[in-house]
C-alpha cells in the first residue's frame, strides 16, 4: 500500500509503502499520484502538497484526516523522501544494478579479467550519463532535509554510483586531480558534511543500514558472489556489534558483579559467531570472483579534491571498543590513535559517539590487574576465567582475518595480477604489503603477542593466566 499524506505538521508530503507493493503500479494509482510521476514539475515537497490540494482536495479529506490521527513519531522506516531522491533510489536498486551486472560479465570474459578499458562503452556511458542526470536534478532541488535516514540513503545512492564510476574507470585517480563528477561531488560532500560523515559511501551503507524492499537490499551487481560478501560481512558486524555492547554493560556494574559472567558469555558467544561466520565466508566465496568482481568497488576514488579510501567492514565502533575494553589496544598509543582518528568520519555518528565515549574508559583487563588480591573469590575465578576466554576469541579472529581472508581474497590473487594492474591494486592506498604488515600489528596486539617492537598485553595475559586455579 502506497499513500500520500499531509505530515503532522503539515509541510511535507510522506509516502508510506509496503515492501510487497509494486511501487511504481501502487503510485500511479494512488489519489495524487499524477504528482509522483511528473517528479520534474514537483521537485519539492512542498509542490506535491499544493498539487495535492489542487487535485481532488474533497475526495481526499478523510483520508488526510484520518491519516492525521496517526500516532506520532513516525515508525523508523516511514520516512520521507522528495520525488528525486525517490527516483534515484529506484534507478539505484534496478537499471543502475543491471549495467554494473552487464560490464562485469563482460570484463569476465576476457583473457585478462582485471582489464576494463575499451569494454561496454555504451552501458558505461549510459550508467554514467543516467546517474549524472538523476544528481543533476537532486543538486538542483537543493533539498537534502529530509532527517538523518533519508539523507544518509541518499548519499550511500550517490557514493554507490561514485563507486562504480571508479570501478569502470569512468573515473580514474590517476590521471585527475579531482572527480570529474561535479554533480555527485557537490551533493556528498553536501550531504557528508552536514551528517558528519566522509562524502563517498560507506560500509554501513551496504551492510548495517542497507534497507530491503521486498527481500532485496542495495547492492552494485545481481552476482552471487557480491551478495554472499555482503550478507556474511553485516552478520560479522552486528555479531562484534553485539560482543561490544555486551563488554560495554559491564562498565557500571564492575567485574565482580554476578552478572558479568552472563555478558561476558554473551560476549564470548557474539565472537565465535564471528568466527564461524568468518570460516563460512572463506570456504564459500571463491578467491577470484571476490578479487575481480566485488573488491573494484571498494577502490578509493576523488570526490570533489580530496581522495577518500575505500570502505572496509572495520568501519564500525564495534571492533575498537572490544580492542579497547578488553584492553589489548590503547588509545593514548600514537598507532591505535592514529586508526582511530583516520575511521571516525568512516562510521555513523552513533558508532562515532560510542567511541568517543569509549577512548575514556577503563579497560577490563585493568581492573582484573588491580583485583589480584581477589584470587581465592569465587567470582575472580569464574570471571577471569571467561574474561580470557574473551580476549582469546577475539585474538583468533584477528589471527583469522590475517591468514584466512587477507591471504586467499587479496595477496594471493594480487600475485597473480598482470604487473600492468599492480599499482591499481591499492591505487591511492599503501602498497599492499604496507597494508598487510599494518594489520599484523594489528593482529599481534589483539593476541597478546610477544613482541620487542610496542606495547602488548603479553605478559599481563600471562600474569592473569597464572592466578588461575587449575581445573
Ligand atoms: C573477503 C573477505 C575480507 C577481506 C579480503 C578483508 C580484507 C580487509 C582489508 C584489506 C582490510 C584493511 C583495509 C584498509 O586498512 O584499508 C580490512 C579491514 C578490516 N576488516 Fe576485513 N576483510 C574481509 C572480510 C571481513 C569481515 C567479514 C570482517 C568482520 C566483520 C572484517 C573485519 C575487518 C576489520 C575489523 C577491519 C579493520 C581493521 C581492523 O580493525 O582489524 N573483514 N579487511
Amino acid at each position: 500500500m502506497l499513500m500520500l499524506c499531509q505530515s503532522l505538521n503539515g509541510e511535507r508530503i510522506n509516502h508510506f509503502f509496503s515492501p510487497v507493493a509494486n511501487l511504481q503500479q501502487v503510485i500511479s494509482s494512488s489519489p495524487a499520484g499524477y504528482a509522483l510521476q511528473e517528479p520534474l514539475a514537483y521537485n519539492h515537497p512542498t509542490h506535491y502538497y499544493a498539487a495535492m490540494l489542487r487535485s481532488n482536495w474533497r475526495q481526499q479529506q478523510p483520508l488526510l484526516l484520518l491519516l492525521a490521527l496517526l500516532p506520532a513519531p513516525l515508525p523508523a522506516w516511514v520516512t520521507p523522501m522528495t520525488a528525486n531522491a525517490l527516483a534515484f533510489d529506484q534507478w539505484i536498486r534496478a537499471e543502475f544494478i543491471d549495467l554494473n551486472t552487464q560490464l562485469e560479465l563482460q570484463y569476465q570474459q576476457q583473457r585478462d579479467r582485471a582489464n576494463v578499458e575499451g569494454i561496454g562503452e555504451q552501458q558505461k556511458q549510459q550508467l554514467k550519463a543516467a546517474g549524472e542526470a538523476l544528481i543533476g536534478q537532486l543538486v538542483a532541488e537543493g533539498n537534502t532535509d529530509d532527517g538523518f535516514d533519508q539523507a544518509f540513503n541518499l548519499l550511500g545512492n550517490v557514493g554507490l554510483f561514485m563507486a562504480a564510476c571508479r570501478r569502470h574507470e569512468i573515473t580514474e585517480p590517476s590521471r585527475e586531480t579531482c572527480s570529474p563528477l561535479i554533480n555527485g561531488s557537490a551533493l556528498a560532500m553536501q550531504i557528508g558534511a552536514s551528517l558528519g560523515v566522509i562524502p563517498r559511501f560507506a560500509t554501513a551503507h551496504l551492510t548495517t543500514h542497507n534497507q530491503a524492499i521486498n527481500g532485496t537490499y542495495k547492492c552494485f551487481t545481481r552476482l552471487p558472489c557480491e551478495a554472499l560478501f555482503i550478507d556474511y560481512n553485516t552478520r560479522g558486524i552486528l555479531a562484534y556489534k553485539r560482543a561490544a555492547d555486551a563488554l560495554l554493560k559491564i562498565l557500571p556494574l564492575g567485574i565482580s558483579h554476578p552478572l558479568t559472567a552472563d555478558l561476558l558469555k554473551v560476549a564470548k558467544r557474539a565472537l565465535i559467531d564471528v568466527r564461524e561466520s568468518n570460516k563460512k565466508l572463506h570456504s564459500q566465496l571463491a578467491a577470484d570472483e571476490f578479487f575481480y568482481q566485488v573488491r573494484p568497488y571498494y577502490k578509493p576514488h576523488y570526490v570533489g579534491a580530496h581522495i577518500y579510501r575505500g570502505a572496509n567492514a572495520g568501519d564500525f565502533a564495534g571492533i575498537n571498543v572490544i580492542d579497547m575494553l578488553l584492553g589489548l589496544c590503547f588509545a593514548n598509543e600514537t598507532y591505535y590513535a592514529q586508526i582511530l582518528v583516520d575511521k571516525f568520519l568512516y562510521m555513523m555518528p552513533e558508532d562515532q559517539a560510542i567511541l568517543r565515549d569509549c577512548m575514556r574508559r577503563p579497560a577490563l583487563m585493568d581492573d582484573f590487574l588491580k583485583a589480584t588480591g581477589q584470587i581465592k573469590a569465587t567470582w575472580y575465578q569464574h570471571h577471569l576465567r571467561l574474561f580470557l576466554e574473551v580476549c582469546r576469541c577475539h585474538g583468533h579472529i584477528a589471527r583469522q582475518h590475517q591468514n584466512l581472508l587477507i591471504d586467499k581474497f587479496i595477496s594471493t590473487p594480487a600475485n597473480e595480477l598482470a604487473a600492468k594492474h599492480l599499482d591499481k591494486l591499492t591505487a591511492s592506498g599503501p602498497p599492499l604489503q604496507t597494508l598487510v604488515d599494518e594489520l599484523k600489528v594489528l593482529t599481534d596486539h589483539r593476541t597478546a603477542a610477544k613482541s620487542n617492537n610496542f606495547h602488548t598485553r603479553y605478559n599481563d595475559i600471562k600474569l592473569l593466566n597464572s592466578t588461575l586455579r587449575k581445573k
